[in-house]
């Protein structure tokens, strides 16, 4: 049993005394202990030792205070069991010297034995489960096989995916070979990471707004819906789509228990686009974080009372930004304590 079980109920759509409140990137580098500890160790080292990991998703919640904990990891490290190369570069970003270009490249990407490849995840899984001492849920994620095609074959991050588009729209046989290949992946990943212990899961489409409605379904959401029927009867999957808006009729039909959006949707546009019934989460811009704590805990109560307090799950519409002051990230979790 769960102590705080706010999340867990919002996601059954069950009636809650208020919403339940995490941020997206809550275990980051606003945190001036995240910052001593990236000093010391390099990004994927804090990935794969256990210890690390579990230290850096606690920061948060021991800090801040929100209702989740969401599991220090990245959607990255699935194509690096690939066998594909990913390194994460100071100042750059994700860097992959070897993108897939073609063909030829794909056949070379395995779908590997997630046991062999990424049981450092399941690991710090359990060690995490166990410093949480059920306090509050915690989440495990993955990234849409869309997004993880576009820094495979992109190589590094990009303001519009390029390439990735470039190579799905001229060789989309090859494009399918390759979301196939990492949907199959992220299937395994996933159960097995519920077998570890977290209990939800969240799938960030970040790049799905990229697309066009239409070349969405056919490269996106249809890879989406596999995992989400891959997972159905395991744990609540959250489904978050950036800049998906147009998506969510679809989604809302999926079996996903909730539904991410981003601060370019009205929450009156996203309940009605979703149907009105499935749990929203979402989403609040990230740059407004920037505001003074006083006009962000008004800002918090005013989208509280726009999506109601039930069927709802405050976070932003992204990642929360490095260099956001820490009372700032407190006073957007404290307006959700706070809300009446
Ligand atoms: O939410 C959390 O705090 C849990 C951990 C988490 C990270 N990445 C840690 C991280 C999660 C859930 C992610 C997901 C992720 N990673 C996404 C999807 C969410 C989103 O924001 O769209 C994406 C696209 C990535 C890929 C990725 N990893 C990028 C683009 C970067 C560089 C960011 C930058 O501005 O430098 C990363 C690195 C990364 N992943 C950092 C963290 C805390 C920062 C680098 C560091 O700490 O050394």
């Amino acid at each position: 049993m769960i102590k705080n079980d706010l999340l867990l109920k919002a996601l059954k759509g069950e009636t809650v005394e208020r919403p339940p409140v995490w941020m997206m990137r809550q275990a980051g580098r606003y945190l001036p202990d995240f910052m001593k500890l990236k000093e010391k160790y390099d990004f994927f080292t804090r990935c794969r030792t256990p210890e690390l990991a579990t230290e850096i998703t606690v920061m948060p919640i021991r800090q801040i205070g929100p209702d989740a904990a969401i599991l220090f990891s990245d959607i990255l490290v699935v194509p690096q069991a690939m066998n594909i190369e990913v390194q994460m570069k100071p100042g750059v970003g994700p860097w992959l010297p070897s993108p897939v270009r073609s063909l030829e490249d794909v056949q070379k990407v395995h779908v590997p034995n997630v046991h062999e490849e990424l049981q450092y995840v399941f690991d710090a899984i359990k060690m995490t489960k166990q410093e949480l001492n059920d306090e509050v849920p915690l989440i495990g994620f993955a990234g849409s096989p869309w997004t993880i095609l576009c820094y495979t074959v992109q190589g590094k991050g990009s303001k519009n995916f390029d390439l990735a588009k470039k190579f799905c729209f001229t060789n989309p046989a090859a494009a399918h070979a390759l979301l196939q290949k990492i949907t199959d992946t992220t299937i395994a990943y996933l159960k097995a990471k519920v077998a570890a212990g977290v209990d939800a899961v969240q799938l960030f489409d970040s790049w799905g707004g990229m697309l066009s409605p239409a070349d969405y379904q056919t490269f996106s959401w249809r890879y989406m819906q596999q995992i989400i029927d891959a997972l159905k009867g395991q744990v609540p999957v959250i489904a978050y789509g950036k800049g998906c808006w147009f998506a969510l009729k679809e989604m809302s039909e999926s079996g996903a228990a909730a539904l991410g959006v981003d601060w370019t949707c009205t929450a009156r546009n996203a309940r009605y686009l979703s149907g009105g019934s499935i749990t929203l989460q979402g989403n609040f811009d990230p740059s407004r974080l920037y505001s003074p704590p006083a006009q962000i805990r008004k800002m918090v109560h005013q989208m509280i009372d726009d999506f109601g307090k039930d069927a709802y799950i405050v976070n932003l519409g992204h990642g929360i930004l490095p260099d956001i002051p820490v009372e700032n990230a407190r006073a957007f979790v404290d307006a959700v304590k706070e809300y009446k």
